[in-house]
Protein backbone atom coordinates (compact mmCIF):
# COMPACT_ATOMS: atom_id res chain seq x y z
CA UNK A 1 0.00 0.00 0.00
CA UNK A 2 1.44 3.45 -0.67
CA UNK A 3 1.42 6.43 1.61
CA UNK A 4 -1.55 7.67 -0.58
CA UNK A 5 -3.04 4.87 -0.50
CA UNK A 6 -3.02 4.93 2.95
CA UNK A 7 -4.12 8.45 3.67
CA UNK A 8 -6.89 8.63 1.46
CA UNK A 9 -9.78 9.50 2.56
CA UNK A 10 -13.04 6.81 2.10
CA UNK A 11 -16.15 5.21 3.07
CA UNK A 12 -17.64 1.83 3.83
CA UNK A 13 -21.36 0.89 4.06
CA UNK A 14 -21.75 -0.56 7.04
CA UNK A 15 -24.78 -3.06 7.31
CA UNK A 16 -27.64 -4.24 4.58
CA UNK A 17 -30.12 -2.05 5.00
CA UNK A 18 -30.09 -0.03 2.16
CA UNK A 19 -30.64 3.26 3.30
CA UNK A 20 -29.96 5.28 -0.24
CA UNK A 21 -33.20 3.24 -1.56
CA UNK A 22 -35.22 6.55 -2.56
CA UNK A 23 -38.55 3.88 -2.76
CA UNK A 24 -38.17 3.00 1.02
CA UNK A 25 -37.43 6.77 1.78
CA UNK A 26 -39.94 8.19 0.68
CA UNK A 27 -42.80 5.34 1.91
CA UNK A 28 -40.98 5.67 5.19
CA UNK A 29 -42.42 9.82 4.53
CA UNK A 30 -45.91 8.97 3.72
CA UNK A 31 -46.05 6.89 6.55
CA UNK A 32 -44.75 8.94 9.30
CA UNK A 33 -46.92 11.89 7.53
CA UNK A 34 -50.06 9.89 7.75
CA UNK A 35 -49.47 8.69 11.16
CA UNK A 36 -48.76 12.38 12.66
CA UNK A 37 -51.75 13.98 10.79
CA UNK A 38 -53.96 11.43 11.94
CA UNK A 39 -52.99 12.27 15.92
CA UNK A 40 -55.51 14.56 18.11
CA UNK A 41 -52.53 16.52 18.38
CA UNK A 42 -50.62 16.57 14.86
CA UNK A 43 -46.63 16.06 14.56
CA UNK A 44 -44.39 14.99 12.17
CA UNK A 45 -40.68 13.77 12.78
CA UNK A 46 -38.37 16.83 12.94
CA UNK A 47 -35.69 14.74 11.00
CA UNK A 48 -37.80 15.24 7.91
CA UNK A 49 -37.10 18.84 8.37
CA UNK A 50 -33.59 18.36 6.82
CA UNK A 51 -34.10 18.15 2.89
CA UNK A 52 -31.82 19.40 0.64
CA UNK A 53 -33.40 22.90 0.50
CA UNK A 54 -34.30 22.82 4.70
CA UNK A 55 -30.29 21.72 5.58
CA UNK A 56 -29.29 24.50 3.29
CA UNK A 57 -32.23 26.63 5.05
CA UNK A 58 -30.74 25.85 8.61
CA UNK A 59 -27.18 27.04 7.27
CA UNK A 60 -28.63 30.29 6.80
CA UNK A 61 -30.28 30.27 10.27
CA UNK A 62 -26.72 29.75 11.79
CA UNK A 63 -25.65 32.70 10.58
CA UNK A 64 -28.26 34.91 11.79
CA UNK A 65 -27.31 37.47 14.69
CA UNK A 66 -30.52 35.82 17.25
CA UNK A 67 -29.12 32.55 16.14
CA UNK A 68 -26.86 32.05 19.20
CA UNK A 69 -26.03 28.29 19.47
CA UNK A 70 -23.33 28.20 16.64
CA UNK A 71 -21.71 31.28 17.49
CA UNK A 72 -20.97 29.70 21.09
CA UNK A 73 -20.47 26.52 19.95
CA UNK A 74 -17.76 27.62 17.86
CA UNK A 75 -16.23 30.49 20.18
CA UNK A 76 -15.53 26.81 22.77
CA UNK A 77 -14.13 25.18 20.07
CA UNK A 78 -11.60 27.79 18.46
CA UNK A 79 -10.31 28.44 22.70
CA UNK A 80 -10.58 25.26 24.17
CA UNK A 81 -9.26 23.04 20.66
CA UNK A 82 -6.05 23.06 22.52
CA UNK A 83 -7.13 21.76 26.01
CA UNK A 84 -9.22 19.28 23.82
CA UNK A 85 -6.59 17.51 22.35
CA UNK A 86 -4.61 16.93 25.70
CA UNK A 87 -7.28 14.64 26.93
CA UNK A 88 -5.99 12.07 23.37
CA UNK A 89 -2.79 13.59 23.84
CA UNK A 90 -0.95 10.19 24.47
CA UNK A 91 -2.16 7.65 22.32
CA UNK A 92 -4.07 7.26 18.54
CA UNK A 93 -7.52 7.56 18.98
CA UNK A 94 -10.52 7.37 16.46
CA UNK A 95 -11.99 11.13 16.48
CA UNK A 96 -16.08 9.55 15.47
CA UNK A 97 -18.54 12.27 14.92
CA UNK A 98 -22.09 11.61 14.69
CA UNK A 99 -24.33 13.12 12.60
CA UNK A 100 -23.36 15.05 8.96
CA UNK A 101 -19.76 16.84 10.28
CA UNK A 102 -17.38 18.73 8.40
CA UNK A 103 -18.67 21.88 9.19
CA UNK A 104 -17.35 24.67 10.38
CA UNK A 105 -16.96 23.13 14.27
CA UNK A 106 -15.54 20.13 13.01
CA UNK A 107 -13.01 21.97 10.62
CA UNK A 108 -11.48 23.54 13.87
CA UNK A 109 -10.83 20.56 15.86
CA UNK A 110 -9.42 18.59 12.95
CA UNK A 111 -7.06 21.46 12.19
CA UNK A 112 -6.09 22.05 15.83
CA UNK A 113 -5.92 18.43 16.28
CA UNK A 114 -3.26 17.79 13.11
CA UNK A 115 -1.27 20.81 14.09
CA UNK A 116 -0.98 18.92 17.56
CA UNK A 117 0.80 16.03 15.68
CA UNK A 118 -1.73 13.82 17.17
CA UNK A 119 -2.30 10.41 15.83
CA UNK A 120 -5.97 10.01 14.86
CA UNK A 121 -7.84 8.53 12.47
CA UNK A 122 -11.40 11.02 11.19
CA UNK A 123 -14.65 8.54 11.32
CA UNK A 124 -17.63 10.40 10.41
CA UNK A 125 -20.82 8.06 10.88
CA UNK A 126 -24.19 9.23 8.67
CA UNK A 127 -26.62 7.06 6.94
CA UNK A 128 -26.86 9.40 3.88
CA UNK A 129 -24.08 7.96 1.34
CA UNK A 130 -24.49 10.78 -0.91
CA UNK A 131 -23.79 13.25 1.94
CA UNK A 132 -21.12 11.29 3.19
CA UNK A 133 -19.35 11.17 -0.10
CA UNK A 134 -18.95 15.03 -0.32
CA UNK A 135 -17.42 15.27 3.27
CA UNK A 136 -15.04 12.57 2.44
CA UNK A 137 -14.23 14.31 -0.70
CA UNK A 138 -13.70 17.60 0.69
CA UNK A 139 -11.52 16.42 3.45
CA UNK A 140 -9.63 15.01 1.27
CA UNK A 141 -9.23 18.19 -0.16
CA UNK A 142 -9.00 20.27 2.46
CA UNK A 143 -6.57 18.47 4.74
CA UNK A 144 -4.72 15.49 2.76
CA UNK A 145 -2.45 14.28 5.45
CA UNK A 146 -5.59 13.23 7.90
CA UNK A 147 -6.51 9.80 7.61
CA UNK A 148 -10.41 9.74 6.95
CA UNK A 149 -12.94 6.49 7.24
CA UNK A 150 -16.83 7.79 6.74
CA UNK A 151 -19.01 4.58 7.90
CA UNK A 152 -22.32 5.32 6.46
CA UNK A 153 -24.72 3.60 8.77
CA UNK A 154 -26.96 4.49 11.56
CA UNK A 155 -25.02 5.52 14.69
CA UNK A 156 -25.14 2.62 16.77
CA UNK A 157 -24.14 -0.25 14.22
CA UNK A 158 -21.61 2.24 13.13
CA UNK A 159 -19.70 2.77 16.41
CA UNK A 160 -20.31 -0.99 17.17
CA UNK A 161 -18.29 -2.26 13.94
CA UNK A 162 -15.59 0.60 15.11
CA UNK A 163 -15.36 -0.76 18.21
CA UNK A 164 -15.04 -4.55 16.97
CA UNK A 165 -12.69 -3.50 14.47
CA UNK A 166 -9.84 -2.16 16.39
CA UNK A 167 -9.10 -0.90 20.01
CA UNK A 168 -8.12 2.04 19.66
CA UNK A 169 -9.24 5.21 22.03
CA UNK A 170 -12.95 6.44 20.48
CA UNK A 171 -13.59 10.72 21.05
CA UNK A 172 -17.19 10.70 19.50
CA UNK A 173 -18.56 13.93 18.97
CA UNK A 174 -21.91 14.91 19.03
CA UNK A 175 -22.22 18.63 18.46
CA UNK A 176 -24.83 21.47 17.66
CA UNK A 177 -27.05 20.43 20.54
CA UNK A 178 -28.52 17.49 18.59
CA UNK A 179 -28.84 16.46 21.79
CA UNK A 180 -31.90 18.60 22.74
CA UNK A 181 -33.72 17.50 19.73
CA UNK A 182 -34.41 14.63 22.23
CA UNK A 183 -36.75 14.87 25.03
CA UNK A 184 -34.99 13.64 28.66
CA UNK A 185 -36.03 9.83 28.08
CA UNK A 186 -34.67 9.89 24.44
CA UNK A 187 -31.88 11.44 25.54
CA UNK A 188 -31.17 8.41 28.21
CA UNK A 189 -32.11 5.83 26.01
CA UNK A 190 -29.61 7.56 22.87
CA UNK A 191 -27.05 7.66 25.33
CA UNK A 192 -27.21 4.60 27.23
CA UNK A 193 -27.03 2.95 23.45
CA UNK A 194 -24.07 4.53 22.87
CA UNK A 195 -22.78 3.73 26.33
CA UNK A 196 -23.09 -0.13 24.97
CA UNK A 197 -21.05 0.71 22.04
CA UNK A 198 -18.22 2.22 23.54
CA UNK A 199 -14.73 0.90 25.59
CA UNK A 200 -14.48 2.33 29.38
CA UNK A 201 -12.60 5.10 28.96
CA UNK A 202 -13.46 6.19 25.92
CA UNK A 203 -14.67 9.83 25.17
CA UNK A 204 -17.17 11.79 24.32
CA UNK A 205 -18.10 15.97 23.74
CA UNK A 206 -21.89 16.83 23.34
CA UNK A 207 -23.01 20.16 22.46
CA UNK A 208 -25.97 21.33 25.12
CA UNK A 209 -27.85 24.63 24.65
CA UNK A 210 -28.18 25.88 28.14
CA UNK A 211 -31.88 27.22 30.19
CA UNK A 212 -31.16 31.09 29.40
CA UNK A 213 -33.54 34.32 29.39
CA UNK A 214 -36.76 33.46 27.51
CA UNK A 215 -36.51 36.56 25.30
CA UNK A 216 -32.98 35.21 23.50
CA UNK A 217 -34.48 31.72 23.07
CA UNK A 218 -37.78 33.24 21.16
CA UNK A 219 -35.52 35.52 18.82
CA UNK A 220 -33.22 32.72 17.96
CA UNK A 221 -36.30 30.77 17.32
CA UNK A 222 -38.42 33.45 15.78
CA UNK A 223 -35.84 35.54 14.00
CA UNK A 224 -36.50 39.19 12.28
CA UNK A 225 -35.75 38.08 8.90
CA UNK A 226 -37.95 34.82 8.54
CA UNK A 227 -35.15 32.19 8.07
CA UNK A 228 -36.63 29.67 11.14
CA UNK A 229 -40.08 30.35 9.75
CA UNK A 230 -39.09 29.49 6.21
CA UNK A 231 -37.10 26.16 7.31
CA UNK A 232 -39.90 25.14 9.24
CA UNK A 233 -42.54 25.51 6.42
CA UNK A 234 -40.18 23.90 4.33
CA UNK A 235 -41.40 20.66 5.50
CA UNK A 236 -44.74 21.61 3.67
CA UNK A 237 -42.84 22.15 0.20
CA UNK A 238 -41.39 18.88 0.90
CA UNK A 239 -44.24 17.24 1.28
CA UNK A 240 -45.52 18.75 -1.36
CA UNK A 241 -42.92 17.59 -3.70
CA UNK A 242 -42.25 14.25 -2.71
CA UNK A 243 -45.41 13.09 -1.85
CA UNK A 244 -47.62 15.01 -3.93
CA UNK A 245 -49.37 17.31 -0.73
CA UNK A 246 -51.58 20.24 -2.03
CA UNK A 247 -50.41 22.85 0.64
CA UNK A 248 -51.00 25.95 0.26
CA UNK A 249 -47.69 27.71 2.51
CA UNK A 250 -49.44 31.16 2.70
CA UNK A 251 -52.19 29.37 4.64
CA UNK A 252 -50.45 28.40 7.23
CA UNK A 253 -47.65 30.16 10.01
CA UNK A 254 -44.45 29.62 11.67
CA UNK A 255 -45.01 29.19 15.59
CA UNK A 256 -42.11 29.08 17.76
CA UNK A 257 -42.68 28.71 21.74
CA UNK A 258 -40.80 27.62 24.95
CA UNK A 259 -42.18 25.30 27.63
CA UNK A 260 -41.14 26.32 30.84
CA UNK A 261 -42.15 23.01 32.29
CA UNK A 262 -40.21 21.26 29.80
CA UNK A 263 -37.27 23.17 29.18
CA UNK A 264 -37.91 22.99 25.56
CA UNK A 265 -37.88 25.61 22.39
CA UNK A 266 -41.34 23.86 20.12
CA UNK A 267 -41.67 24.53 16.61
CA UNK A 268 -45.42 24.27 14.88
CA UNK A 269 -46.58 25.17 11.69
CA UNK A 270 -50.15 27.05 13.06
CA UNK A 271 -53.32 26.27 10.10
CA UNK A 272 -54.47 30.08 9.67
CA UNK A 273 -58.06 28.93 8.84
CA UNK A 274 -60.50 25.56 8.49
CA UNK A 275 -58.98 23.93 4.92
CA UNK A 276 -58.39 20.11 3.81
CA UNK A 277 -55.71 18.92 1.84
CA UNK A 278 -55.10 16.01 -0.22
CA UNK A 279 -51.84 14.30 -0.07
CA UNK A 280 -51.44 11.96 -3.36
CA UNK A 281 -49.26 9.07 -2.19
CA UNK A 282 -51.15 8.68 0.37
CA UNK A 283 -54.52 9.04 -0.97
CA UNK A 284 -56.25 10.94 1.83
CA UNK A 285 -56.78 14.18 2.80
CA UNK A 286 -56.23 15.79 6.29
CA UNK A 287 -58.08 18.37 7.59
CA UNK A 288 -57.13 21.20 10.11
CA UNK A 289 -59.24 23.46 11.95
CA UNK A 290 -58.51 26.76 12.35
CA UNK A 291 -54.95 27.94 14.18
CA UNK A 292 -54.74 23.88 14.71
CA UNK A 293 -50.80 23.52 15.39
CA UNK A 294 -48.70 20.66 13.50
CA UNK A 295 -45.90 19.91 15.99
CA UNK A 296 -42.30 20.24 14.14
CA UNK A 297 -39.48 20.30 16.71
CA UNK A 298 -38.51 19.90 19.96
CA UNK A 299 -35.12 21.85 21.22
CA UNK A 300 -34.43 21.51 24.97
CA UNK A 301 -32.38 23.50 26.83
CA UNK A 302 -30.39 21.87 29.96
CA UNK A 303 -29.12 22.85 33.00
CA UNK A 304 -25.63 22.21 33.92
CA UNK A 305 -26.98 20.29 36.95
CA UNK A 306 -29.73 18.50 34.53
CA UNK A 307 -25.92 17.28 32.28
CA UNK A 308 -24.60 15.82 35.10
CA UNK A 309 -27.42 14.06 36.17
CA UNK A 310 -27.95 12.51 32.74
CA UNK A 311 -24.37 11.47 32.19
CA UNK A 312 -24.86 9.80 35.98
CA UNK A 313 -27.71 8.43 34.60
CA UNK A 314 -26.16 6.80 31.20
CA UNK A 315 -22.84 5.68 32.88
CA UNK A 316 -20.50 8.21 31.72
CA UNK A 317 -18.31 10.54 34.33
CA UNK A 318 -18.36 14.16 33.55
CA UNK A 319 -14.54 15.46 32.78
CA UNK A 320 -15.16 18.99 32.21
CA UNK A 321 -17.50 21.52 30.97
CA UNK A 322 -16.46 24.30 28.50
CA UNK A 323 -18.55 27.39 28.15
CA UNK A 324 -18.61 30.04 25.59
CA UNK A 325 -17.89 33.91 26.99
CA UNK A 326 -21.53 34.26 28.02
CA UNK A 327 -22.41 30.92 28.89
CA UNK A 328 -25.08 30.24 26.47
CA UNK A 329 -24.05 27.13 25.65
CA UNK A 330 -21.86 24.07 27.05
CA UNK A 331 -19.51 21.43 25.44
CA UNK A 332 -19.42 19.06 27.71
CA UNK A 333 -16.89 16.03 28.08
CA UNK A 334 -17.42 12.61 29.20
CA UNK A 335 -15.98 9.50 29.91
CA UNK A 336 -17.03 6.57 29.23
CA UNK A 337 -17.05 4.13 33.33
CA UNK A 338 -17.66 0.51 32.50
CA UNK A 339 -17.45 -1.49 35.45
CA UNK A 340 -14.20 -3.65 35.60
CA UNK A 341 -15.54 -7.70 34.45
CA UNK A 342 -16.38 -9.19 38.02
CA UNK A 343 -14.51 -12.95 38.35
C1 LIG B 1 -29.99 21.52 14.55
C2 LIG B 1 -31.49 20.71 16.19
C3 LIG B 1 -29.59 21.94 16.85
O1 LIG B 1 -32.62 22.88 17.72
O2 LIG B 1 -31.47 24.68 17.55
C4 LIG B 1 -32.70 25.75 14.62
C5 LIG B 1 -32.46 23.17 14.74
N1 LIG B 1 -34.52 24.62 14.55
N2 LIG B 1 -33.74 26.61 14.52
C6 LIG B 1 -31.86 23.62 17.09
C7 LIG B 1 -33.20 24.49 14.65
C8 LIG B 1 -34.84 25.92 14.48
C9 LIG B 1 -31.35 23.16 15.73
N3 LIG B 1 -30.63 21.85 15.82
Amino acid sequence: MTRLDKMASHYKVINETDYSDSFGERDAFALDVLVGLSETQKAIPSKYLYDARGSELFRDITRLPEYYPTNCELEILENRGSALADFVADKAFNLVELGAGFGRKTQILIRRFAESGLDFRYVPIDISESAMAGLVNQLNGDHPSVECEGLVSDYFNGLKWLNNRDDRLNFVLFLGSSIGNFSHSESRVFLRNMWNCLNHGDLVLIGFDLKKDIELLLHAYNDKQGVTAAFNLNLLDRINSELGGHFDKAKFRHFGTYDVNSGGMESYIVSLERQTVYIDMIGRSFTFRPWEPIHTEYSYKYLIAEIEDLAAETGFSVATHYFDSRRYFADSVWRVDKPRPSR
